[in-house]
């Protein structure tokens, strides 16, 4: 019967505890992939400065010196760690979040933002190159997602995660376009789509961002390049790229409470870019 295999769950509610319309993420345990620079790191600096009580940075490598989570790690001394893992292999994710709560007690959000690109004409792909974009890019956000769902069932408490797609979700890349990458982004959005609806009544909130054009080491045209200020004038929108603090707000107030009643959607921040 539909639901039956998830009888043994129990049915816990998004309502936030207190009537409060402002909220942060005061004490909350917060898990982000791909911390170490750009969407992610920003997304730490906001869930801290947002009141969280510790960040979990799982990436592939230690932070580098002069990056912006070693700085996190400087202006919040004990709030701000490193956890080694590879989002395409489970068990090192698995490893990782065992260690938050071992480490926390508790879990509250999950940022599933780890994501890679190789931009090149569409019948040039290896099939390797089309495998490793589909493993990071979808299967590590499953990955990230499964293991999240699983600790949030564990402890019994309600909890968010949000997804990092893009806005090659909803149309091609006019800059660079990449159809694995585009194919994973768009997958995405039903992955959202099919856990939000699975997990509401378990109190779990599924949802993506899709940013638009960032400047992080993922763009590779600097918008000092002329080629970027033309496209802009094209497509029109806001004539900029975005710093990655930009966006730090919409993920934090996805996996704050002020969303309680908000699960399965896609929120776009893209300057109006794709808006004409
Ligand atoms: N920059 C943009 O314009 C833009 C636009 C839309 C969506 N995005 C998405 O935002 C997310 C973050 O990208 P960014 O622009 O900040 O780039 P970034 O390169 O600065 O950050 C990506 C991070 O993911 C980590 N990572 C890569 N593979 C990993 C793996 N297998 N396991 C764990 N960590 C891994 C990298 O080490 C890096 O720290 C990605 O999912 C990307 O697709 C970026």
């Amino acid at each position: 019967m539909l639901g039956e295999e998830k009888k043994d769950y129990k049915w816990v509610s998004t309502l936030p505890e207190n009537e409060s319309l402002v909220t942060g993420l005061p004490d909350r345990v917060i898990v982000i992939t791909g911390a170490n620079t750009g969407i992610g790191a920003a997304v730490a600096k906001g869930a801290l400065e947002a009141g969280a009580k510790a960040v979990y940075n799982i990436d592939l490598r230690a932070p580098l010196e002069d990056n912006e989570f070693a700085a996190l790690q400087k202006a919040y001394p004990g709030k701000a760690h490193y956890l080694n893992g590879d989002v395409t292999k489970l068990d090192t994710i698995v490893a990782a979040f065992d260690k938050v709560i071992e480490a926390e007690g508790t879990l509250d959000g999950v940022v599933a933002n780890a994501g890679i690109t190789i931009r090149k004409g569409s019948l040039e792909y290896t099939p390797e190159e089309w495998d490793l974009i589909i493993n990071v890019n979808l299967k590590g956000v499953v990955n990230t997602a499964n293991v999240a769902i699983k600790n949030f069932l564990k402890l019994g408490k309600k909890g968010s995660i949000v997804v990092t797609a893009s806005l090659v979700a909803h149309g091609t890349n006019k800059a660079a376009p990449s159809l694995p990458y585009q194919a994973t982004k768009s997958a995405i959005l039903g992955v959202v789509r099919g856990l939000g609806c699975e997990f509401a009544c378990q109190g779990i909130r599924v949802n993506c961002v899709s940013p638009g054009y960032i400047r992080t080491a993922l763009t590779t045209y600097p918008d000092t390049d002329p080629l970027w200020s033309t496209k802009l004038d094209i497509w029109g929108g806001m004539h900029r790229l975005a710093e990655p603090r930009e966006l730090a707000g919409t993920y934090v107030y996805l996996l704050s409470d002020a969303s309680s009643y908000t699960t399965g959607v896609d929120v776009r921040v893209q300057g109006a870019i794709d808006a004409w």
